[in-house]
């Protein structure tokens, strides 16, 4: 029998969908997937190129598992560059395999067993399980929609909040409600967290994918107080469509980098040397290929937004950043699992209940634009055709 803390665990949401996505297609069904944050595009070449050039240097050995002094000299630059954050590359910068190990090193530098976590909702499922792997217990804050978009009230927080709590988790851009917090809301939730005395998790993985007006702000950046009470992980999956390289990295006061350093040795040691040497060509050099995908993304939120205004009874919630739009399928008058199989077992296009990122998702659904070209035509196709037909069944 496998250990009483697997228990705990549970398969991502993505994972969940994908194990009856195969059933389907083994017994022929063709489906269209408008589920995963995966990037369609290819990793730019030049990224490609210094990772060739790395490993025909011979830089495959283990490599420094802080992380390779140039790629923590490099994030230390982007980090000033993009964020207006200031860390020691010697010190407080932790190279990571993606911002998935980074989120659990952090969880696991911070929680003693029984700790409270809190997770406003709805929120990336993949939170969960680490908080339960390293000892802590979830406290969920449910968001609320308020002028077509999620959003977290402090007061809610507090209410949450006991002895035992020790974190907030903040993803913004916020996946899967594409909120993206405003400087304004983040001083008011950073004040909470001082003055609580908690650490906050900055997930800020979807930085780099902004519409209209938003813009990101790194909440360190606020003040020298919230520095301090902050870890920010990040990675260069999504910015740099560098997915399945496993590159990612945590910043921090000393005290927590140290911490997570010696999880880290424990366990993954760090992406590969010569991946390292790429992440270095991706955050030194040119940007245009980040500003080319963005303009690409907001193209496709724009086709998004064009099919689903058109369908009676949901409402989407334009996403201000990251490349997934939240539908609210209140109006269909049914549970968001529901209609998520129906989609894909009568219409052919697998999305993600909005339950499956806690209660306060419950009445959506989570569509990924992170696909373009005709999967992402024919996926809102079949959406659309799908929410017509349960809204039309309405009795
Ligand atoms: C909010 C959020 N954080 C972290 C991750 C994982 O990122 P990485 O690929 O860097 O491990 C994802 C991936 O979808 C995500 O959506």
């Amino acid at each position: 029998m496998p250990a009483d803390r697997i228990l705990e665990l549970r398969p991502t949401a993505v994972n969940r969908i994908l194990s009856e996505v195969r059933k389907l297609q083994a017994q022929g069904v063709e489906l269209v997937s408008l589920l995963r944050g995966e990037p369609d595009f290819r990793t730019p070449p030049h990224i490609v190129q210094a990772a060739k050039q790395a490993l025909d240097q011979g830089r495959t050995s283990y490599p420094d598992n802080r992380g390779e002094k140039k790629l923590r000299e490099a994030v230390a630059w982007k980090l000033e560059r993009d964020n207006g954050l200031r860390y020691d590359p010697a010190t407080e910068i932790l190279i990571t395999s993606g911002a998935t190990f980074g989120l659990w090193a952090a969880l696991a530098a911070i929680l003693n067993p029984g700790d409270e976590v809190l997770l406003p909702e709805p929120i990336y499922d993949a939170y969960y399980s680490p908080i339960a792997l390293a000892g802590g217990c979830v406290r969920s804050v449910a968001g609320r929609i308020v002028n077509g978009r999620f959003s977290i009230e402090v007061e809610h927080l507090q209410r949450a909040c006991s002895p035992r709590t020790r974190a907030l988790v903040l993803n913004t851009p916020w996946n899967p409600t594409g909120t993206v917090l405003t400087s304004q809301e983040l001083a008011a939730l950073g004040e909470f967290v001082c003055k609580n005395g908690l650490m906050l998790i900055s997930d800020e993985i979807y930085e780099a994918l902004l519409y209209g007006q938003a813009r990101h702000v790194s909440p360190a950046a606020l003040s020298p107080q919230l520095r301090r009470h902050t870890i920010v992980v990040n990675s260069l999956s999504k910015t740099y469509a560098m997915t399945g390289w496993r590159a990612g990295y945590c910043a921090a006061e000393r005290q927590w980098i140290d911490a997570m350093f010696l999880v880290l040795q424990q366990a993954s040691r760090g992406p590969a040397t010569f991946v390292q040497d790429a992440a270095v060509a991706a955050l030194t050099g040119p940007q245009d290929c980040v500003a080319e995908m963005r303009a690409e993304y907001a193209r496709r939120r724009e086709i998004v937004q064009k099919a689903l205004e058109a369908v009676n009874g949901v409402r989407l919630l334009v996403p201000e950043g990251g490349f997934f739009a939240l539908v609210d399928i209140g109006g269909l008058g049914l549970p968001s699992e529901l209609v998520q199989r129906r989609l894909m077992q009568e219409f052919g296009v697998v999305v993600v209940p909005g339950s499956f990122y806690g209660p306060a998702g419950e009445g959506t659904l989570r569509v990924s634009f992170a696909a373009g070209g005709t999967v992402l035509e024919e996926g809102l196709q079949r959406l659309t055709k799908g929410l017509i037909r349960m809204y039309g069944e309405r009795a």
